[in-house]
C-alpha cells in the first residue's frame, strides 16, 4: 500500500504576481488530498470520495480519448508528462474544499504524481504539476500553487522568488492566527479572466521590460495594462514588507499591508468580487483580527485573515496552521 499527501495552500500576500516572476508568501496548510492504493499494472485506476466517476488511464498509452470526469483530466496530464513506469489502482480523498482557492487541483496533481513513483526534488515535482495544470486546463498559471504544496515547511510561511524560485523561510510568529473563509464561490481557473489577466500584463511588459524589476510604473499607453501593472509593482513591494512584518511581529502592519493588498486586487487587478470586498470588509473591521484579503486567483474562492491567537473565530472561519509539503506517508513494508 502506497499513501501519498499532498497540501494545499493559502496565500498570505502576493497574488498575480508570480506568473511575472515576482514575490509571493504563501503556507502549506493542514488539509489537502491523499491517494492510497496500490502501485503496479498498466493502468492508473482513481475513484474520488469528493468526486464522481472512476478515472482510468493507461500508463504509457495515448491520453485517453473519451474525457471521463473532470477530475481525470490532472491525473491524464500527470501520467502523460510524468511518464511513470507503473499504474496505481486507489482512492482519492480530500479535506480540501474544491474550487475554492485552496489549490485543491496542486494538491491533486503532486498527491497522483507522488502515488505514482514520482522521484524528484519538491521544485521538479513543483513543475511537473504545473505543466500538468496547464496541460488538463490551459492556464499556464504561475509556479506558487505547486511549489507551496511541494516545498511546505511546519510553522513557516514561504517566501518563494518566483522568478529564481529561491525560497526564504519566514518563521510565522507566535501569537497570530491565519484564518480561511470560503465565499462559496467557485471556480476553476480556466472559468475566469485568468488568461485574459495574463495578456494585459505581457502587453504592459512589452512596453515597459519586465514588470518584476521595476520601481513605478509608468509609460504604460493603454490604461487596463497599466492598472494591472501598478498591481503587481507595488505587490511585490508590499511582500516584502509583510515579511519584515511578520519577522517584527508586527501583525498591525501585516495586517494594513493585507487590507491594501486586496484594495489593489479589487481595483487595479480586476479579480474580486462583491462578495470578496463584502467580506474583506467585514473581517477587517471584527476585534481581533488584522487584516483580511482574498487569497489566489480571485473571482470567488477563499478569504484569508491574520488574527490575534485565541480572538473568537468568525462565523465560517477555520484556522489554518503552516505545515509540511507533500510527501509519501507510507509504503509496504514501512
Ligand atoms: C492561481 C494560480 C497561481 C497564482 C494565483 C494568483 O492560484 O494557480 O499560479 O497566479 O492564482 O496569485
Amino acid at each position: 500500500m502506497i499513501r501519498a499527501f499532498a497540501p494545499g495552500r493559502v496565500n498570505l500576500i502576493g497574488d498575480h504576481t508570480d506568473h511575472q516572476g515576482g514575490l509571493v508568501l504563501p503556507i502549506a496548510i493542514d488539509r489537502g488530498t491523499a491517494v492510497t492504493g496500490e502501485a503496479g499494472g498498466d493502468w492508473v485506476r482513481l475513484r474520488s470520495d469528493a468526486e464522481e466517476g472512476l478515472v482510468e488511464v493507461r500508463i504509457g498509452g495515448q491520453p485517453p480519448l473519451t474525457p471521463g470526469p473532470e477530475w481525470g483530466r490532472y491525473v491524464s496530464a500527470i501520467v502523460e508528462l510524468g511518464r511513470p513506469a507503473r499504474g496505481f489502482v486507489g482512492d482519492v480523498s480530500t479535506t480540501l474544499p474544491l474550487g475554492a482557492g485552496l489549490s485543491s487541483s496542486a494538491a491533486l496533481e503532486l498527491a497522483v504524481a507522488l502515488a505514482l513513483g514520482f522521484e524528484g526534488s519538491p521544485l521538479e515535482l513543483a513543475r511537473l504539476g504545473q505543466r500538468s495544470e496547464y496541460r488538463a486546463v490551459g492556464v499556464p498559471c504561475g509556479i506558487m500553487d505547486q511549489l507551496t504544496s511541494a516545498a511546505g515547511v511546519a510553522d513557516h510561511a514561504l517566501l518563494i522568488d518566483c522568478h529564481d524560485t529561491s525560497i526564504d523561510l519566514v518563521p510565522m510568529p507566535e501569537g497570530v492566527d491565519v484564518l480561511v473563509v470560503d465565499s462559496g464561490q467557485r471556480r476553476s481557473l480556466e472559468d475566469t479572466a485568468y488568461n485574459q489577466r495574463l495578456i494585459e500584463c505581457a502587453r504592459a511588459a512589452a512596453e515597459v521590460g519586465p514588470l518584476r524589476l521595476l520601481p513605478e510604473v509608468g509609460g504604460i499607453t493603454d490604461s487596463a495594462a497599466r492598472r494591472r501593472a501598478r498591481h503587481v509593482v507595488r505587490e511585490i513591494i508590499r511582500v516584502r514588507a509583510f515579511a519584515d512584518a511578520l519577522l517584527a511581529n508586527d501583525a498591525r502592519a501585516a495586517g494594513e499591508l493585507m487590507v491594501e493588498s486586496h484594495e489593489s486586487l479589487r481595483t487595479d487587478f480586476e479579480v474580486s468580487t462583491p462578495r470578496l470586498d463584502a467580506m474583506v470588509r467585514d473581517l477587517a473591521a471584527t476585534p481581533g483580527i488584522y487584516g483580511a484579503r482574498l487569497t489566489g486567483a480571485g473571482f470567488g474562492g477563499s478569504v484569508v485573515a491574520l488574527a490575534a491567537h485565541g480572538a473568537a473565530l468568525p462565523e465560517g472561519a477555520v484556522r489554518v496552521c503552516a505545515s509540511r509539503g507533500a510527501r509519501v506517508t507510507s509504503e509496504a513494508g514501512d
